[in-house]
């Protein structure tokens, strides 16, 4: 039987939400019940340029427990630190990979780059019930280490996954994810294989693009910013418009296929273990070494 290209099923604009201690975002989903989006949980889309948005607040101190946060910077920064005694700096091109396991307190403070500008995404990934309560960990992914790839008008950084013999920095994580920035030229066609039963997620932020493209060359057109779900299917394959370059986040990954309780900061798979993270918090025993 033939491959079969993927299609389009949903374009989803991104809603302004205010999180944080005032942070402006743009979120394409969120963590809910029905868990449409898994294996992931939520995508947030942080870009401050407008001086009038006033001093960047950030995310004070806060919890987390059953996910993954993986937060990619293209300007400006994140400083970040932890009830772990980690910290650090998110710089431009930089990634984390976050699995908070059983249990983290951090705060996340972005701070804007020489040109006044934040622009970075955050990306929340489940955690299988085996993973849920594991020890926390943190991959630091340094700008320079993201394997980058560029040729005939495309240009990709692999933050995690395989793509053209190249492997992304981020390693050893249960769903396997893709993650990769995209930039294709005008008219440049990009196009991947994604294993059937992974679900795939295209984030375009700049410019405009034909995703979806069938064996005819029919596909939806698509413009910034818009979070782009596709159907089932053997592969991929992106067009960008005529007049511009146009840069996607890629994002795909085995769905876990587990009952999900998402509250807040927390997405377990039960009303208890969501109950059993507030008993740890007020007792003291959240954070364990
Ligand atoms: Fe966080």
């Amino acid at each position: 039987m033939a491959d079969a290209p993927r299609k389009v099923t949903q374009i989803i604009s991104p809603q302004y939400v205010i999180e944080g201690a005032g942070v402006l975002l743009r979120r394409s989903f969120g963590p809910s019940r029905a868990n449409l989006f898994d294996p992931f949980l939520l995508f947030d889309h942080f870009a401050f340029n407008d001086p009038i948005e006033g001093p960047i607040v950030g995310f004070p101190t806060h919890p987390h427990r059953g996910i993954e946060t993986v937060t990619y910077m293209l300007e400006g920064n994140t400083r970040h630190r932890d009830s772990l005694g980690n910290s650090g700096v998110i710089g431009p091109g930089s990634a984390q990979w976050m699995t908070s396991g059983r249990g983290i307190l951090h705060e996340e403070m972005p701070k804007r780059g020489p040109e006044g500008t934040v622009f970075g995404f955050q990306l929340w990934v489940n955690l299988p019930v085996a993973l849920k309560m594991s020890a926390p960990r943190y991959q630091d992914i340094h700008a320079d280490d993201i394997p980058e790839l560029e040729k005939d008008g495309q240009k990709v950084r692999l933050v995690a996954g395989e793509y053209a013999g190249l492997i992304g920095s981020a390693t050893e994580i249960a769903i396997q994810p893709l993650y990769m920035d995209v930039t294709l030229d005008p008219n440049v066609e990009f196009s991947l294989p994604i294993a059937p039963g992974n679900a795939v997620y295209a984030y375009l932020f700049e410019g405009e693009a034909i995703l979806g493209l069938d064996t005819d060359g029919r596909g939806e057109m698509v413009k910034a910013v818009s979070m782009v779900v596709f159907g089932d299917g053997d592969y991929i394959r992106i067009q960008a418009g005529t007049s511009s370059p146009a840069r996607f986040i890629l994002m795909a990954g085995t769905p876990i296929n587990e009952a999900i309780v998402p509250y807040g900061p927390f997405v377990m798979n039960t009303e208890q273990e969501i109950e059993q993270a507030f008993i740890d918090l007020r007792n003291g025993t959240f954070v364990q070494d």
